[in-house]
């Protein structure tokens, strides 16, 4: 499935292109400098890994997607720019939602690990699994933790988990919800669920949803860096979905009014 781009998206992936030798310092992270990314990812992807159709579409821009090793190399940088007005604090809040007395916590949708690497540090006696879809994000978010003893990342679809049922204290998702089909996001919750121990957490990290802020926000993103659900998922309510897939004691916390941690208890 692939969408159209409109004209002030062409215009960015056609400035970006052309202005491509300038521009790689400042989009792109030096810890690949030298690396081949594509040929690292490759080696590591599960060969038995089904790619939904959703995810084999253009995002952010990039052409292919996550399927495209660009998309790791580019992620950190812009996102350091998008998540404002401080991607750190709001890392930290995230993994401050995590019980402390977790052992063993799941990271959904982990891309780089920023969000993964956050909660190991916070919680150094836990083990942290991060799980993407992409070969290339897995690749980035082993680079970039070398030094994080308890984490790991494995390369899975968080809609067929490959963990036992009631294997984690806590399962996160960071920015996840948002990129995704809401049938995708039902089925990815309700894995969480199942591999969480009883009374384990799910921690869901993303923007706000509804009108104003939220929806100017949003509509500012996808206008520039083309996100195919983002009016799905601003029209739509994650809390519903958490309650759908099963989840207790669902709540939300507003964060500086244009994001939400959102938690729910199995
Ligand atoms: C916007 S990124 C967020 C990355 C990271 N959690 C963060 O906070 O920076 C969304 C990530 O979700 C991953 N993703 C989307 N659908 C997925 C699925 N079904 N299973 C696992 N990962 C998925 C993408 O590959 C991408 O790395």
């Amino acid at each position: 499935m692939k969408l159209a781009l409109s004209p002030l998206q062409r215009g960015i992936v056609s400035f970006l292109q052309s202005n491509e030798t300038w521009l790689r310092p400042l989009l792109t992270e030096r810890i690949f400098d030298g690396v081949d990314v594509q040929a690292e990812g490759d080696k590591l992807a599960n060969p038995d890994v089904v790619y939904p159709d959703y995810y084999k579409q253009d995002f952010h821009s990039v052409e292919g997607g996550y399927l495209n090793k660009d998309a790791a190399i580019t992620y950190d940088p812009i996102t350091k720019q998008i998540l404002v007005p401080n991607e750190d604090f709001l890392r930290q809040e995230t993994a401050n939602a995590i019980p402390a007395e977790a052992k063993r916590i799941l990271d959904l949708g982990c891309g780089t690990g920023t969000a993964t690497r956050a909660i190991a540090s916070r919680l150094p006696q836990a083990q942290v699994v991060g799980v993407d879809l992409s070969p290339y994000m897995v690749f980035a978010a082993r680079l970039k933790a070398q030094s994080i003893p308890n984490a790991s990342f494995i390369h899975a679809n968080a809609e067929e988990l490959p963990f036992e049922d009631e294997s984690f204290d806590a399962v996160t998702a960071s920015l996840l919800f948002h990129e995704t089909p809401l049938d995708a996001a039902l089925r990815i919750m309700t894995e969480a669920r199942r591999v969480l121990k009883p009374n384990g957490k799910f921690v869901v990290f993303d923007g706000a949803q509804g009108d104003g802020l939220a929806k100017l926000g949003g509509n500012i993103s996808s206008a520039l860096f083309l996100e195919p659900y983002a009016e799905q998922f601003l029209s739509s309510n994650l809390l519903n979905l958490m309650r759908e897939a099963g989840f207790a004691k669902v709540e939300t916390r507003s964060l500086l009014l244009i994001y939400e941690i959102r938690t729910g208890t199995k």
